[in-house]
This record gives structure tokens, sequence and C-alpha cells, in this order.
């Protein structure tokens, strides 16, 4: 069968300011997944949270943006809003950025991806197993520097020499400031190496946006790889990325796509999605609590069995205390950067500055600038 994974996303309240869905919500989301599982639209699905931001993770057989599976996730972000706003919650409704979307939800608020294969269970892939991350506090830039190390450095995926691999991975690299519509570029690793990474070294601009082995052709990799901020001239949020990635076999193992994240990268996001922080692996489910916010992501893993459906556990990779290492570092990091406060490399650029009151205040003083009389140019008569 033609079979679908996808990732719906979005930030539609939370308790006590930007910190975690309220359990009502994700009751709320949790019962429309089972009704939309009961008559078909679905063949499994898995809900949970991260930070303040509602994964649904879901199997069918509509293909990619399927204009019933993304209205059906409007929706029920819709009956998770109302629980919200009955609530008080803080941000109710926040990434439902259009009123109605007509059919595909790219570009109106919540987070997507999604990636399609043929799913027999058999040659190439005799199982099929995968991992989504979610993060929250930060952009889909978040994933550059990973994702290429998983996909195209063998110092850290030794599997990239072994003949289902040694082809390398096709990146499909989007301008995301290109809102016109989808602008993409593809390059291929290895040869294409140092292009992928002159690229990708400017997480603000340019996302990945999916990765394909070459020698089979098979999609392994999907982000969502848009800039709300780009699409809707305005947002106070973060874009809080999610990703899909298959993993074994003919694509990196787990420990070669999750070893990058040990780095705990500074990325932009963070307090009033405009600071640069490190990047915290945590568990699935895991609050916005930290002490300047902090940049968090999470992974699950899943098998999937022949009719589609997924294993009835799943795994939490960063939920061990290896990780645990790697947070107190993340940490430490945060303390450091945090020690500079606003000052330069501490803030995103001008242009990146999510709450646009910051460039509201500055544009404000910017008019207030007057050149001195005695460098005055002459002006002509
Ligand atoms: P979210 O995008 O997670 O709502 O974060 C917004 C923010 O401004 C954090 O301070
Ligand atoms: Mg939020
Ligand atoms: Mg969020």
């Amino acid at each position: 069968m033609k079979l679908t994974v996808s990732i719906i996303k979005a930030d539609v309240g939370s308790v006590g300011g930007h910190t975690k869905p309220s359990a009502r919500m994700l009751d709320t989301v949790r019962g429309e997944v089972t009704k939309a599982i009961d008559n078909g639209l679905l063949i499994d699905s898995f809900v949970c949270h991260t930070g303040d931001d509602i994964a649904i993770l879901m199997t069918h057989t509509n293909g990619e943006g399927s204009r019933e599976v993304h209205q059906f996730a409007w929706q029920t972000f819709l009956a998770a809003t109302s629980v919200a706003k009955t609530s008080g919650l803080y941000g109710a409704g926040q990434d439902l950025l259009v009123d109605a979307p007509s059919g595909n939800l790219r570009g109106a608020g919540p987070a997507v991806a999604e990636l399609a294969f043929e799913h027999s269970l058999s040659g190439a892939r005799p199982a099929e197993s995968f991992m989504m991350f979610a993060a929250d506090k930060c952009g889909p830039g978040a994933y550059n520097l990973p994702l290429y190390l998983a996909f195209a450095d063998p110092m850290y995926c030794a599997g990239l020499m072994l003949p289902q691999m040694i082809k390398g991975f096709r990146f499909y690299i989007i301008d995301m400031d290109n809102t016109v519509g989808d602008s993409i570029i593809e390059l291929d690793a290895p040869e294409d190496a140092y292009h992928i990474a002159a690229l990708l070294r400017d997480n603000e601009r340019f996302g990945i946006d999916r990765i394909v082995s070459r020698t089979y052709g098979e999609p392994g990799a999907a982000v969502s790889a848009q800039r709300l901020h780009s699409i809707a001239g305005k947002y106070t949020g973060k874009d809080d990325p999610v990703a899909i990635l298959r993993n074994q076999g003919i694509f990196p193992a787990p420990e070669e796509i999750i070893s990058p994240f040990a780095k705990a990268h500074f990325v932009g996001g963070d307090a009033r999605g405009s600071h640069v922080m490190p990047l915290m692996p945590v568990p699935l489910n895991t609050p916005v609590t930290g002490i300047y916010c902090l940049p968090i992501v999470s992974c699950v893993g899943f098998s999937i069995d022949r009719e589609g459906r997924f294993s009835e556990s799943h795994t939490d990779f960063f939920d061990n205390p290896a990780w645990d290492e790697v947070r107190r570092r993340a940490q430490r990091k945060a303390i450091e950067m945090r020690s500079q406060g606003w000052s330069g490399a501490a803030m995103l650029p001008y242009s990146e500055l999510e709450y646009g009151g910051f460039r509201d205040t500055v544009g404000t003083l910017l008019k207030r600038f007057r050149l001195r009389d005695e460098r005055r140019p002459a002006v002509a008569d």
C-alpha cells in the first residue's frame, strides 16, 4: 500500500504561560483522533506535546497534503482551542493563523511534515521504523546541522560507508524567505556537501525540506521548513518545527541520527523567539520551564506493522540517563550565553526578532537620528 506518515503540530493554548497544553486539551485531541481512526480516515495515531505544542502523528493512505487529513487536524486544533479558551489559557488558538484554510495546512500556521512511501515490508524495507522529532522555542533551521551530520558526514553516521548508503542522499533545501511558493534546490551529498553546508549554515533562511536516498529513491526525512513570520508578516511565536525520519537499513540508524543532538548546538528562538540558545534534547511531554525558556527537542520512535499501524509501544529516545549529561552541558552553555543578556550574538539580528515590537522600538528611534552639522553633506542648490 502507499502509506503516508503525517505529523501536524500546533500551539493552540497553554497553561501558566507558554509552557504546555492542558490535560483536557490533550484529551480532546485524543478523542478526535480515536473518532478519525474509527471512521477510517486514519489508520493509526499518536498524540504528544513538546513544550506548548501538540503534535498529532498519523498514518493513513490519503497521501501527502490530503485535504481530509489536514482539515481533520485543523478541526481538532479548533476543538482544543475552544477548551483552552474556556479555561482562560495563554495563547488560545495562537497557531491557527487563517480563518478557514481551504485544504492543505502548510502556510496556515500548524507545522506539517509528511512522508509517503510504498509500504509492503519487503525489498529494501523488510521492516519499517521511523522517528518523529518535535522542537519548541526554535525555528526550522534547528534541524539543519544535526540532519546534515546524520545524512552526509561519516564522522556521525558510519553507515554512510555501507553499500546501501555509500551513494549518499539528495537534500531538498528550501529558501524560507521566498514566500511566493516553495522554492527548492536539490543538492547531492557527498559531491555537493560544501554547497549544502554553504546554505544550511544560515538557519534562518534555508532549511532542509526533505532528504531522499540516491540509491533507492526512497524518502528518508521530511521537515516542516516554513517560517511563519515570512508567511504571515507578523507572528509572535516561533515555528517550533517537526520532522519525520525513517531509520535503519537503507537509512541511518537511530544512534547515528540522534548523536549530533549531543552538541546542544545554538539555535535561534528561545524567549520571545528572539534569542540564540542551545537546543536541549528532552523526553516527550516536557513543559518549557527552563531558566530563560531554552529551545527543546523530543524524539519518539515507532515501528509500523503490515496494516500501517504503529507498534503498541514507542521509544522515547531522549528519556535516557545518557542525555542527562547533554542536558547539563546545554544548561551550562545557556547560562554562559545569558550572561551577556541582549548583547550581540545572544539575541537574533534585527530582521529575525520574532516579536515585531522590538523592531518598532528601534524604528521609532531611527526616526530621531540626525546628521551632525559639521559633517552634513552640502545640499545642491
Ligand atoms: P511559542 O512559539 O512556543 O509559543 O513561543 C513563543 C515565545 O515567544 C517564547 O517566549
Ligand atoms: Mg506558545
Ligand atoms: Mg511552541
